[in-house]
């Protein structure tokens, strides 16, 4: 039987069990759903054991760790993955429930659908295959899937210094990006960094009449305003002093490469939705988000937001500022340079506090020259009919370089199969089925062509 018909005959056994990995409302950033997160955990850790592989569950919410022992010939590769999912807010826009999955038009919705079970899933799937058709696997593995990606993997931080030694590969898969479009398969080379931060501002010590104070009380959403306003110049460049100093400049090949790409004004107008792009001058769309560092405002609260009117001069207001960073950047030197610059302008009349919410994450990137590279690109071009281009994305796997230096700095294959119309962190989240039915395809192939089964 070959793939593509093993995917078909076992078709909706498969999707039901990844309606079942999609029905854990496993949110990491809400305490809430501490237990969702250890029922995702071990449902994966029974779906590792399936497949033979030894599991360990390590930490809250747990790491999981499986290995899976192949040839001794063979090269082991560390899988990397994430049973965590963004919170589904804003829920009164999903047109079915988050966490009651629904196919429809050839795809799935639900939280997660795309970032990352559906993404995970296809490995599983994969797996499977591989074991049915050839008794084991072609290579070993160390499966490593966490639960706090989405809040900066902290838990993982502290399993790689405990247990990472043990965890030496050859190279890291990941498969929690995107292609550039259904007819235009990519391969992520490069991921940008994350700086992600609270700023609280403080006025008065509670909320007061608005009549009685105004004029001589401090109001502190004008002054998180006045600070926000000075982070960015109307140019779009961040004003933060030295944020741009070791920026590294754009290489001409990689401009080369990108050109290739139908990535104008237009495709990002579209993705968007938005009258207008935004950004700094001087720079095509694609490399304002695969080269170019970025600084945006993620949310922002003060006051009195419920219906009609009410008038205060609140005591507090609130703001979430991330900050993407790319090679050379330092994250530890841009978040002081950010932290110092947010006081020194902000207004006297108020008390402000720059707090991090989660471990800065350096930017990744991984060569193109290895043999694992090679195959993963002959794999895609195979079943997509399409050589992947080389891309940088804009998002980030904070963990992926602190994974990488612990394991001795293998080359990392960033095959991810999700679109960016995904809808990824977004209400309506979904995973194309094809990509889905085709991402399980290329994936069997990467893995019996690293593990010489061709
Ligand atoms: N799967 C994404 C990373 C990603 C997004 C790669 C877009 C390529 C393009 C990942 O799950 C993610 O969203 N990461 C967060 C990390 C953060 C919340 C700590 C991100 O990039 O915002
Ligand atoms: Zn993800």
């Amino acid at each position: 039987m070959s793939e593509k018909e093993w995917i078909t005959a076992h078709w909706s056994a498969l999707l039901e069990d990844l309606v079942a990995f999609l029905k854990f409302p496993s949110v990491s950033a809400q305490s809430s759903y501490r237990q969702d997160l250890q029922a995702a955990a071990d449902w994966l850790a029974e779906q590792l054991r399936g497949l033979g592989f030894s599991v360990e569950k390590v930490g809250e919410p747990p790491v999981l760790h499986g290995f899976y022992k192949g040839p001794a010939s063979a090269p082991t590769v560390l899988f990397y993955g994430h049973y965590d999912v963004q919170p589904p807010e804003p829920l009164e826009l999903w047109e079915s429930p988050p966490f009651t999955p629904r196919i429809k038009d050839d795809k799935i919705y639900a939280r997660g659908a795309s970032d990352d079970k559906g993404q995970v899933f296809i490995h599983l799937a994969a797996w499977r295959y591989l074991l049915e058709r050839y008794g084991e696997l072609p290579v070993s593995i160390h499966a490593v899937i966490e639960g706090e990606e989405e809040t900066g993997s902290q838990t993982l931080y502290g399993v790689l210094e405990s247990h990472g030694a043990a965890w030496k590969s050859d190279v890291i898969l990941v498969s929690d990006t995107a292609f550039f479009s259904a007819d235009v398969p990519t391969l992520t080379v490069g991921l940008r960094g994350l700086i992600y931060s609270e700023i609280i501002v403080q006025g008065p010590q509670r909320d007061l009449h608005s009549g009685s104070f105004g004029g001589v009380a401090p109001n502190p959403a004008l002054a998180l305003a006045e600070i926000l306003s000075q982070l960015k110049g109307s140019d779009g460049r961040v004003k933060v002093p030295g944020f741009y100093e070791r920026v590294r400049p754009v290489r001409a090949e990689e401009r080369g490469l990108w050109r290739q790409l139908p990535a104008n004004e237009q495709h990002y107008l579209q993705l968007t939705g938005a009258p207008a792009l935004a950004g700094e001058v001087g720079f095509a769309p694609i490399e304002r988000i695969g080269i170019r560092p970025s600084l945006d405002v993620n949310g922002m609260v003060s006051g009195y937001i419920g219906e009609g009117a009410k008038t205060i001069i609140p005591a507090q207001a609130l703001a979430k500022v991330s900050m993407r960073l790319v090679p050379e950047q330092d994250p530890a030197e841009v978040w002081q340079a950010f932290h110092d610059f947010v006081m020194q302008v902000a207004p006297p009349s108020v008390k402000v506090e720059v707090r991090l919410l989660h471990e800065p994450a350096p930017p990744f990137e991984t060569p193109i020259d290895s043999r694992y590279y090679q195959a993963a690109e002959e794999a895609i071009a195979e079943v997509f009919g399409r050589r992947p281009i080389p891309v940088r994305e804009g998002g980030s796997i904070p963990v992926l370089s602190a994974l990488q230096k612990r394991l001795g700095n293998p080359p990392a294959i960033l095959m991810g199969f999700g679109l960016p119309t995904d809808a990824v962190h977004s209400p309506n989240e979904h995973f194309h089925l094809e990509q889905l039915r085709k991402g399980i395809e290329a994936s069997i192939r990467f893995y019996k062509k690293i593990g010489g089964r061709n």
